[in-house]
């Protein structure tokens, strides 16, 4: 049944408004300065992000700083037990750093699979069963070796402070605590750090994580090792074999964060870098530019519904391709095969049509979509100098796999549910998932995740967002809307938007996404839509060559933008 199929189709008409005038009553006000720049989900770690920016650190230490403040403040997906991207533009270079979680040694292609073969969906989302071994340790001191410019110590020292003097929880922190309070009151390491008294903590009362904060000073002390190896390891393995768990210390001890070819795609007019394998971000943001500027979409009037049909059309087949990808070391396709001209020239000659094509005729050579968790977190940096870092970070679900490691004091992922745990059968939610993603050791599990930087000879961006499989079709209709309709960056990361990822086959509407003739031309046209309350939460930043500054926080979440102003007579 479409939404539009019956007398919902006007009372959603009539809640939906014109496109053209999208932005928010209730955005903040951009930030804009010249001596750096930080946006991220939490005001406490955008405030550590300024602190080193202001003590004279670059984007990369900047960034650090945020992102293992946000493993204090924000638990839900900030983290030191999950992993993440980071693609940064350094004096003009743009890199990619790896650092998800891999499967752990004695992860099998079967192990989330029934006697009878039927995916056990809890057991690669609760407890540690469902965790992948950390890669955050490793990735943010592997960034700062390369690139950053304060000590070490000073980088990681914002977050320290944060965890031993505590912060002040927020109203989001409480909520999100309340709602996931079933999964973490089944672990009593973690009830009793993050259910005292079988309550979240309250909104304004000050939160105090001393076993975090020791594990953050010995990692200031020693980096990695200090969590990869000796006691805090062998915490890790201890709770994880209580718990049913497959993680070892060994694990941990051999874990590596890799540096990556980023992608890098040329668009109206500006040249664009996101992460490669194993996500699927950076191909999704090239295939989707490729063939917009192939069909001339620029010209099709902003807000009508030819526009929003060429857009998903595109993503259509981007998703239906993204399928057979997976870990560099399986996967079925590679960048280079996904944005080849000859291969792009194909897939937009089946753009001609004016109707929806239905997804069961883009079978490409794939299969449908993975279920992938929304709650992960985007940080974007810039510094005085031009460079940007943008870091996508996420334990998968919301608190991970909900099991704090006692006397450590971080929460471990679930990033396992990644991965396909039936490849090629459909999971508990009807979708199918390739081999190519199957569950094998060591193997890292397909993302979405695509934090992207983007310059042009005047300025340059850097942005990403979390919400799972919307992560690319989110990054996309920002950078489109600064790209080819020239918009300012708070007005892009504020306009409403739309998703489609070929299965389910339907566009997914924000509020005041689509004008109500654009959604019943699109209807005509054959679309079934949906409305979603909102899609991602992008944080992002702009840097001029003439050295201004600008942040940018989603209106659709509580994080916050800000800017470092040079000292007066600097
Ligand atoms: N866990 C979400 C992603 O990596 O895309």
């Amino acid at each position: 049944m479409t939404l539009f199929s019956s007398s919902r189709r006007l009372a959603f008409l009539l809640v939906l408004t014109i496109i053209a005038a999208p932005v928010s009553a209730a955005s903040p006000d951009p930030a804009r300065g010249t001596g750096g720049a930080v946006a991220s989900a939490a005001p406490a770690a955008t405030q550590a992000g300024l602190e080193i920016l202001r003590a004279g650190g670059n984007a990369v230490d900047a960034a650090v700083a945020t992102a293992l403040a946000l493993a204090v403040v924000h638990p839900q997906a900030g983290n030191l037990g999950g992993g993440g991207f980071a693609v940064a533009r350094m004096d003009g270079e743009a890199t990619a750093l790896d650092f998800r979680e891999t499967a752990p040694a004695a992860a099998s292609h079967d192990m989330y699979l029934d006697a009878k073969g039927e995916p056990v969906t809890e057991r690669s989302l609760v407890g540690p069963l469902a965790a992948g071994v950390p890669g955050s340790p490793a990735g943010l001191w592997e960034l700062h070796q390369r690139y950053g410019a304060l000590d070490w110590a000073q980088v990681v020292a914002p977050a320290i402070r944060l965890a031993g003097d505590g912060f002040v929880v927020t109203a989001r922190l409480e909520k999100s605590v309340a709602k996931a309070a079933q999964l973490l009151g089944r672990f009593p390491e973690t009830a009793a750090v993050w259910l005292p008294g079988g309550e979240p903590p309250a909104a304004g009362s000050l939160m105090k994580l001393p076993d975090l904060a020791a594990t953050l000073a010995a990692y200031a002390e020693r980096g990695p090792e200090a969590i990869t190896g000796g006691p805090l390891a062998a915490a890790i393995e201890i709770v994880s074999n209580r718990h049913g768990g497959i993680l070892k210390a060994a694990d941990l001890k051999a874990y590596r964060s890799v540096w990556r070819e980023p992608v890098v795609f040329d668009a109206f007019g500006w040249r664009v870098a996101s992460m490669p394998l194993p996500s699927s971000g950076g191909i999704i943001l090239g295939q989707t530019a490729g063939l917009l500027e192939r069909i001339e979409w620029q010209r099709t009037p902003r807000f009508g519904a030819e526009r929003a049909h060429l857009l998903v059309e595109a993503w259509r087949r981007a998703y239906a391709d993204r399928f057979l990808l997976g870990d560099p070391s399986t996967s079925r396709a590679t960048a280079a095969d996904l944005l080849d001209d000859e291969w792009l020239d194909r897939r937009a000659r089946e753009l001609r049509s004016r109707r929806a094509t239905p997804s069961d005729e883009v079978r490409s050579w794939s299969l449908p979509a993975a279920r992938e968790s929304t709650e992960t977190t985007h940080l974007s940096v810039a510094d005085g100098a031009g460079n940007v870092v943008s870091i996508t970070t996420t334990l998968n679900g919301s608190f991970g796999c909900g099991l704090l490691v006692p006397g450590v004091g971080f929460l471990l992922n679930n990033e396992m549910d990644d991965f396909a745990a039936a490849p090629g059968r459909p999971n508990l939610y009807g979708l199918i998932q390739g081999e190519a993603n199957a569950v094998g050791p060591g193997k890292r599990m397909l993302s979405s995740m695509s934090p992207a930087v983007a310059w042009r000879e005047t300025e340059t961006m850097a942005l990403g967002s979390p919400g799972g499989s919307t992560i690319p079709t989110v990054t996309v209709q920002v950078l489109l809307n600064v790209m080819v309709d020239g918009d300012d960056l708070q007005a892009a990361v504020n306009r409403p938007r739309i998703h489609h990822q070929w299965m389910p086959d339907q566009i997914e509407v924000e509020p005041d996404a689509l004008a109500p003739e654009t959604a019943v031309e699109l209807e005509r046209r054959g679309y079934r839509l949906k409305a979603r309350n909102r899609l991602g939460e992008v944080n992002a930043v702009r840097v001029t060559s003439a050295g201004t500054v600008e942040a940018a926080a989603d209106p659709r979440g509580p994080g916050s933008a800000g800017v470092v102003q040079p000292a007066p007579g600097s």
